[in-house]
């Protein structure tokens, strides 16, 4: 390989046409292709990208590129990254991986030595994670995490459950964050207008006592994205959506100050992930959320799923 990765990016939709966008800045790849199948998406991507080529199928331009971006609907990702890897190209798709445990146990025989496969938990791009950093490792025993992600109705990732479609990225966080292991998960939830769950409300139990609370909906009145972690020295809260954080401890920060408040900076999470991508894959290095994360991301799926069908608490 040159030293640019020869990607495509396959689906020019709400998401995709971001992915292509930043895909056409970087010096360390060619936008070769964008690949989608409906017409009237394709006419959008010919106008923003006069000077690419835009196909139909990724079999048509297979031969020509190193690596794809796949950011088609969820249903479609186990075929797409399957046929990417059988055929040795890098793959990095958006969150979720596939669709079902099975599909991502199955991906596994696939991704041979030196392929690079990354998953899009864009979430884990929030400075924030930095800035707390050593304040989360430097938690001892159980924590209290209450994660909220909410919003009105946008029409959007109707395939799929509100789980795999928001609160995917809270289940991924958790693990992230806390580097603890799940035990059990128990939810609640609602089917309120797409016929699948669109409001669902999780407990997750690790194997140390902690709990994450996690609500997310998308048929809400309100629009939040926020995360608070209690423990017994103090308290985090994250808004997602302002970039603003707030601390407290058991202590206080001087002149009776209890909170302190300060705002992070805003960043483009989509650049970062391509970034880390072509870098992973010209250097040979592990991308920033893998194969594991990904499978493990989809097994909290599936565990919610199961406790919202069930009624019952589940075992992880
Ligand atoms: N990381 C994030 O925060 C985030 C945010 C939004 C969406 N997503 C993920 O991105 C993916 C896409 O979401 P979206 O909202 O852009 O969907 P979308 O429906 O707006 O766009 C998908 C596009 O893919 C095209 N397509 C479908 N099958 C195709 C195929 N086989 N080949 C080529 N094109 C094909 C469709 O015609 C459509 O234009 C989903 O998996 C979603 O979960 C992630």
């Amino acid at each position: 390989m040159s030293n640019k990765v020869r990607v495509a990016v396959v689906g020019y939709g709400h998401l995709g046409r971001w992915h292509a966008q930043k895909a056409d800045q970087f010096d360390t790849c060619e936008l070769v292709a964008i690949v989608e199948s409906y017409s009237a998406n394709q006419e959008k991507a010919k106008q923003a990208h006069a000077n690419t080529k835009i196909v139909n199928d990724i079999s048509e331009v297979m031969g020509e590129i190193d690596a794809a971006v796949v950011v088609t609907p969820t249903s479609t990702h186990y075929e797409l990254v399957k046929m990417l890897l059988e055929n040795n190209k890098h793959v990095f798709c958006e969150k979720p991986l596939c669709s079902t445990v099975e599909e991502a146990n199955s991906l596994k025989e696939n991704l041979k030595e030196g392929l690079v496969l990354q998953v899009g938990h864009s979430e884990r791009c929030h400075q924030a994670w930095e800035l707390l950093n050593k304040d989360i490792g430097d938690i001892k025993g159980a924590a209290t995490l209450k994660i909220e992600r909410v919003a009105a109705f946008k029409g959007r990732a109707t395939d799929v459950d509100v789980v795999q479609d928001l609160m995917i990225h809270d289940l991924d966080l958790t693990r992230f964050l806390l580097q603890r292991k799940v035990k059990s998960v128990r939810a609640y939830g609602h089917k309120i207008r797409t016929g699948k769950w669109d409001q669902v409300n999780a407990v997750l139990n690790f194997e140390d006592g902690s709990v994450a609370m996690i609500a997310s909906g998308r048929n809400h009145v309100r629009e939040v994205r926020s995360l608070e972690i209690t423990h017994d020295n103090g308290c985090f809260f994250v808004d997602l959506f302002r970039n603003k954080i707030a601390t407290a401890t058991d202590t206080d920060y001087g002149e009776g100050e209890y909170v302190k408040e300060f705002d992070y900076e805003k960043r483009d999470h989509l650049l970062i992930e391509q970034e880390n991508f072509y870098n992973s894959i010209l250097n040979n290095k592990a991308p920033m959320v893998g194969y594991e994360d990904g499978l493990k991301a989809i097994e909290l799926v599936q565990a919610v799923l199961t406790s919202l069908e069930t009624g019952k608490e589940v075992e992880v």
